[in-house]
């Protein structure tokens, strides 16, 4: 797919289609943000503007109508896409409005297309925004994992992009196209891992990858601890939870140097399938499993975005890969298991396996690196669901600031995230009777948190930490805009947006 800039006069362009943006409907009946419409509709005598009067459009944000241009010009179709109030218009809103577009697109097989981008909206969003959210929502909207379906008989391939601006914008916006292209590969990238079958994905898969990354990159290195490793390093939780598969588990390190700055410590959950072992899951619970590595898959997925984007920063990744299988040899309730940090873990039901694989992850954090920050994507807790929903990832942290930090960088990813608390108080139920704590608690209440605060007890001392449980909005179980069903690719824009804040 090519995309690109082009200051060429929008109704001589060879495209099959052309892209109108418009605010919403106003009381007095104008469009706001209606530069583009207005010069289209001249062009067309007055023939758009009474079809989107005859139909009512409200251009509310994500709202589309398609028109045929009637030869006037070279673009068969014109599709108008609302963008609703422009002071409340968000990044992603802007990006499902785009990917709603990319729809369209894919149902009238319109292979090449332009998008009108007058100065009056890249004013709203800035240049580079706007090119972004266009270049994301069109990749991210059209995103199909097909790896194995048939062939179709008419495949639809979006061929050529065009963004038609003034020339004192071209700049800006080539840039923000290469930038989104970057952005929106990574994201893809990550749905790929998590989509792919879970009998592929093996921890051994996750590891491959790993190196392939590092093998792209002079920036980047790559340690792999197999089984035996792992024994000599004492990751007593995460040989424990693979004790009950066929799969060897694979610690994966990941090291970036673009700097010489403070080291910032990213860990994924890389659960390449949940089971939840002799705790076994009911057969629905269990049918969407594989995602339970999309943290372990946004880690990858971040540091291939590094090695193109090349900030001067100081990034390691950490993923915890195993499966979680019921077996004669599987980890039992009852049993205990020693994290490399020292601390004993009583194991009561061997589904709350993440937080047990993340204790070693953290652990050897505190024990290998010295981490400035540790921030860790987990899918942990279907109570994080429960309290947020599928769309909104839950951030715990022991550092305001942070929390600050990664907020602001969700906001500006487009990302949806918010802020729970670690309540001390809870923590006297994670006490056991036999070892340090247990990995579940009595009560039914309150266990996104409880699993938070069981991780807080091996974050290194005096390191800020933050937790993100992505268990919602890691998998789109019903199709949207921008996210077709399977992985999201959810947390890979948020710490690419935080890990740039971090360049100095
Ligand atoms: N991987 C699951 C959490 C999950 C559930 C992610 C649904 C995505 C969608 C995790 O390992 C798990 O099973 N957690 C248990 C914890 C419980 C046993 C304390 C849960 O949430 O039920
Ligand atoms: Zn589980
Ligand atoms: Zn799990």
């Amino acid at each position: 797919m090519i995309i690109k800039a082009s200051a060429q006069k929008y109704s001589d362009a060879d495209i099959r289609l052309l892209v109108v943006f418009t605010g919403e409907r106003q009381a007095n009946d104008r469009f706001i943000l209606s530069e583009g419409l207005t010069a289209v509709d001249r062009t067309l005598d007055g023939h758009l503007i009474k079809l989107l009067d005859d139909e009512r459009f409200s251009g509310e944000a994500k709202k589309t109508v398609s028109v045929s241009s009637n030869g006037k010009i070279k673009a068969p179709r014109i599709v108008v896409a609302g963008l609703g109030d422009p002071k409340k218009l968000t990044i992603q809103d802007f990006r499902d409005t785009v990917a709603t577009v990319g729809r369209n697109m894919r149902n009238f097989h319109a292979e090449t297309v332009g998008f009108y981008l007058p100065n009056e909206l890249l004013n709203v969003l800035g240049p580079e925004k706007t090119a972004l959210g266009v270049t994301e929502g069109l990749k991210l909207g059209l995103y199909e994992y097909i790896n194995y379906k048939r062939p179709e008989k008419y495949p639809f391939t979006l061929r050529e992009v065009l963004m038609f601006v003034y020339p004192t914008r071209l700049n800006a916006v080539s840039a923000g196209i290469s930038r989104g292209t970057i952005l929106a590969d990574a994201v893809s990238y990550a749905r790929d891992l998590v989509n792919e079958p879970p009998s592929v994905t093996t921890p051994a898969y996750l590891a491959r990858e790993a190196e392939k990354i590092a093998r792209s990159s002079d920036l980047v290195t790559v340690e792999i601890s197999d089984k035996k490793d792992i024994e000599s390093l004492g990751m007593g939780g995460l040989l424990g939870i693979a004790r009950g598969s066929d799969e060897e588990p694979k610690f994966i390190r990941l090291d970036y140097r673009g700097g010489s700055g403070p080291n910032i410590v990213i860990v994924g959950k890389g659960i390449t399938f949940d089971t939840g072992g002799l705790s076994i899951k009911p057969s629905g619970s269990m049918e969407t499993m594989k995602l339970d590595m999309a943290g372990g898959a946004a880690i990858l997925a971040v540091f291939r975005a590094l090695t193109v984007l090349k900030p001067k920063i100081t990034v390691t990744g950490l993923i915890a890969a195993t499966e979680n299988m019921p077996s004669a040899k599987a980890i039992k309730p009852g049993d205990i298991v020693k994290a490399m940090n020292g601390k004993t873990i009583e194991i009561l039901n061997t589904d709350a396996e993440g937080r047990v694989v993340l204790a070693d992850a953290l652990s050897y954090a505190g024990k290998k690196l010295k981490p400035e920050v540790i921030i860790d994507l987990a899918t942990l807790t279907g109570a994080c669901m429960v309290a947020l929903g599928q769309d909104v990832a839950g951030l715990f942290s022991n550092d305001e600031a942070l929390r600050n930090d990664i907020e602001m960088a969700a906001g500006r990813a487009g990302e949806l995230v918010w802020p729970m608390p670690l309540t001390k108080a809870y923590r006297e139920e994670l006490k056991s009777t036999v070892a340090d704590v247990k990995n579940i608690t009595k009560s039914r209440y309150g266990g996104a948190i409880t699993a938070a605060l069981f991780l807080e007890e091996f974050v290194p001392e005096g390191v800020r930490w933050a937790h993100l449980d992505i268990a919602g909005p890691a998998y789109a179980e019903k199709d949207a805009p921008g996210t077709p069903v399977g992985g999201t690719g959810f947390g890979v824009l948020t710490l690419i947006e935080y890990l740039l804040s971090r360049h100095p």
